[in-house]
């Protein structure tokens, strides 16, 4: 079968979509928020795609399920419902609660044994959905924590089916640790397991695939050829795929009157400042608490900058039903709280802080007015605001200041200004020298930046990797 006709078969936990609940018990979609949907959602329109997930709550009444089938039909997503108890125990308890903070190196993570059998059980809901409408010829990417043994439980339903000319691949979309840090996990074998079911297994960076690869040599006792791992005498090929953004989508959006007007009215408002922009999920692998530790150190070592500079951060709220986010959003906002407190003046605030979503004409105008973007994740799979930033910065050549922790820099490092959140100094450092950048150092970096961003885009990311899983047919 040629590759234009083979179908894609995407699985992520998160939907392009994701459904509310809203007062008098209605339903309203918005726009997900992450980078999954970020990387993915260029290759979704342009091939021929069935994306199925979760789409963030649950609806009993199959009136309302319709609809909201009909609304997630129309970006080509197909929802799986689940029971809202056992929805909290995958999303929140397991995923969120024990594999993500695993997954980003975060000491002190207690195990759930219900947790575990409602991650298990959330995984064969999707293995079962999945295969009742796949087709010979397929090919079916799996994404992220959320689905590790979903690899394992769809073979076993192909092959029971008597299909198994689908191939099935894996893409992680965070880090994956040092096998020392990963096997305190008391279920890292079954999870392991679950991915060599895959023919191809990919990660953002090459020291995540060596972690992994690792992992399953010690964990497992798979033997390793080349970039194949051997498990139960099947053959997962690991992989390093770049993954990125649609620039165009940015560039063509710089162009559109709305944004237009919005650029010159921040420009207008923010004429004296040296504008630092943050944009994060509000998460502990953003390093939020250091970027505001880092900046509280930089005004006080600086007193002559303080009133010429503006941190304008984005937090958009995430995962508020995990404890976790709930005390740092609490600890964020006293800071901030601090910070203003201390350094403000009738002329203004050091920080000017969001904690939601913002629209895509702001966000992009906030991008292009930015002097210096701010990535301080401790942990970070990627991070692709790095690049949609980069995306806005054309021929102003805003600097980036960029956590050496962070994905991202094994790629843009060169061209960014690197350093360790954990140190408020080194922090506070990097914001100096980007504030006093000469402008030809400033282009010289962003050009290296630029081309790796106009170079590694989405599409290429998702052609790249099809292509290759193509191979396994
Ligand atoms: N983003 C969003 N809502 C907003 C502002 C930004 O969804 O209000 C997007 C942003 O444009 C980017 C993504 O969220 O594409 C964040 O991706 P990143 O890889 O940096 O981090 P992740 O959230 O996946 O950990
Ligand atoms: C990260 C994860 C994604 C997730 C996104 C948003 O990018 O790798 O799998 O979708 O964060 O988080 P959420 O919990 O809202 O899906």
């Amino acid at each position: 079968m040629s590759d234009k006709k083979r179908r894609l078969i995407i699985v992520s936990n998160r939907l392009p979509l994701s459904l509310k609940k809203v007062d008098g018990g209605s339903f309203e979609s918005s726009l997900s928020s992450g980078g999954l949907v970020t990387a993915l959602s260029g290759i979704s329109s342009s091939t021929n795609v069935r994306w199925f997930g979760w789409p963030g709550t649950n609806i009993e009444d199959e009136e309302e399920r319709k609809a909201a089938q009909q609304s997630l039909a129309e970006k080509d997503a197909v929802g799986i419902f689940l029971d809202e108890k056992l929805a909290h125990q995958h999303y929140n308890e397991f995923s969120n609660g024990i594999a993500w903070p695993i997954l980003h190196y975060q000491s002190g993570v207690g195990f759930n044994e219900d947790a575990w059998k409602a991650y298990q059980r959330v995984n064969e809901i999707f293995a079962d959905t999945v295969a009742a409408s796949i087709e010979d010829g397929d090919l079916v990417w799996v994404h992220d924590y959320h689905l590790l043994l979903f690899p394992a439980y769809l073979r076993e339903r192909l092959k029971n089916a008597g299909r198994e000319k689908c191939p099935i691949g894996f893409t992680l979309h965070t880090p994956f640790p040092a096998e020392d840090f990963w096997r305190a996990l008391p279920v890292q074998k079954d999870l392991l397991a679950g991915v060599l079911a895959c023919d191809l297994v990919g990660f953002h960076t090459d020291e995540y695939k060596r972690n992994f690869v690792e992992c399953c040599a010690r964990g497992l006792e798979a033997a390793i050829d080349g970039d194949d791992i051997v498990y139960k005498g099947r053959r997962a090929h690991t992989g390093t795929f770049i993954v990125g953004i649609n620039p165009q989508k940015f560039t063509d959006g710089l162009l559109g009157r709305e944004v237009q007007a919005r650029v010159e009215e921040l420009e207008d408002m923010y004429r004296r400042k040296t504008v630092i922009l943050g944009v994060d999920r509000l998460d502990y692998t953003k390093g939020l608490v250091q970027k505001l530790q880092g900046y509280e150190h930089f005004l006080a070592q600086h007193p002559d900058l303080r009133g010429q500079v503006t941190l304008i951060q984005v937090a958009i709220p995430s995962r508020e039903g995990v404890k976790e986010y709930q005390d740092l959003e609490r600890e964020i906002s006293g800071l901030v709280g601090k910070i203003n407190g201390e350094y403000s003046t009738p002329e203004g605030s050091p920080i000017v802080y969001m904690h939601h979503s913002v629209r895509f004409t702001d966000l992009t105008a906030l991008y292009r007015i930015a002097d210096i973007c701010l990535i301080t994740s401790p942990r970070d799979g990627m991070n692709l605001v790095a690049a949609e930033n980069v995306a806005c910065q054309k021929g102003r050549y805003g600097v980036l200041v960029l956590s050496e922790l962070a994905g991202a820099a094994a790629f843009m490092g060169k061209g960014s200004i690197t350093f360790n959140p954990a140190s408020a100094q080194q922090l506070s450092d990097a914001i100096y020298e980007a504030a006093s950048m000469g402008a030809e150092e400033k282009k010289e970096r962003y050009e290296q930046l630029e081309d790796f961003v106009t170079t590694n885009t989405s599409a290429k990311w998702g052609e790249t990797f099809t292509k290759t899983l193509s191979n396994f047919a």
